[in-house]
């Protein structure tokens, strides 16, 4: 416990106890104007010291990235697909204050957003960012979004989506909502690799729960990222996926079935809309 909350314990301790004084009321209320100062203060330090810790974690997990033969490989491999980038969403990133994960994610997102020479704000989004993981995506100049979108955006300029480890229906969603040949050429997904999803899953399975993933398997070229760097659970199974010119005349690809997908609770992967709602009015 802090020194300002042992403070704050002992004379509310005090207050509580004794109940007879006849200017009590006065009294507590002088007394709780100063500590609420007191709270708002330690808040506002802690914020202050979450956000120096964060950038400097953050740095230093830039600073191994950019000295790594993984960043260096990726770069090579996609750094062309990346050119004319007008927009980057990242969704479920995660936890990045406590999770060391989350943070070489964002790290790493900013190192190739960098070296690509992309001059676009990041815009955020995950239903468990935190307050101060809120403030200090925007100390670092990102934008947060507002909305849970489960995946829906429609882009009609070329965006790279930076999906890590997200669940598969958030991608699901977001083929889905821009399921048109004119649509899905700015779409470029760096993501879990869509050959995993139906490689290692049962046809009738991936038709209820992730049918625009099994459809946009056969359309996207799919570079995947050699999980080389040396934490092997950061970038594993990541794919950047795109449709190079010419890739949406595919005959086999079925453009008119634009059914909004639906999932059974029971398997509902993503934090849905209804859930926050819940969470929130709890
Ligand atoms: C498996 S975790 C991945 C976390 C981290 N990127 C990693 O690799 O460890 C999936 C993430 O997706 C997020 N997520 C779930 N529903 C979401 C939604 N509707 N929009 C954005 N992110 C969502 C979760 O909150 C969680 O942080």
């Amino acid at each position: 416990m802090s020194e300002v909350d042992t403070v704050a314990n002992e004379l509310d301790f005090k207050l509580v106890v004794s109940k007879k004084g006849k200017h009590r009321p006065k009294l507590r209320s002088k007394t709780q104007t100063s500590l609420q100062q007191l709270g708002d203060k330690t808040r506002a330090d802690r914020t202050e010291f979450c956000q120096k810790t964060v950038l400097t974690q953050l740095q230093q997990a830039e600073a191994d990235l950019l000295q790594s033969e993984f960043l260096r490989e990726c770069l090579d491999n996609i750094e062309p697909i990346l050119a004319g980038i007008e927009h980057i969403i990242c969704l479920g990133l995660g936890n990045f204050l406590d999770c060391t994960i989350a943070r070489y994610q964002l790290a790493f997102f900013r190192c190739i957003r960098y070296k690509a020479n992309l001059t676009v704000k990041g815009q955020f989004f995950d239903p468990v960012f935190t307050q101060p993981e809120v403030d200090a995506l925007q100390a670092l100049g990102e934008t947060v979004l507002p909305e849970n979108l489960e995946g829906k955006y429609s882009v009609e300029r070329k965006t790279l989506f930076f999906l890590p480890h997200c669940p598969k229906q958030i991608v699901n969603n977001l083929l889905w909502k821009n399921w048109h040949p004119n649509r899905l050429t700015n779409v470029v997904l760096l993501c879990n690799s869509f050959s995993t999803v139906v490689n290692n899953n049962p046809d009738r399975i991936l038709r209820i729960n992730a049918s625009y993933i099994l459809r946009a398997a056969r359309l996207f070229q799919e570079v995947p990222l050699r999980n080389i760097f040396r934490f092997g659970d950061i970038f594993n199974d990541t794919s950047l996926h795109h449709l190079p010119n010419g890739h949406t005349e595919n005959e086999h690809i079925d453009w008119d079935c634009t059914i909004e997908p639906s999932y059974e609770p029971d398997d509902l992967e993503l934090i849905s809309k209804k859930k926050v709602a819940k969470l929130e009015f709890a």
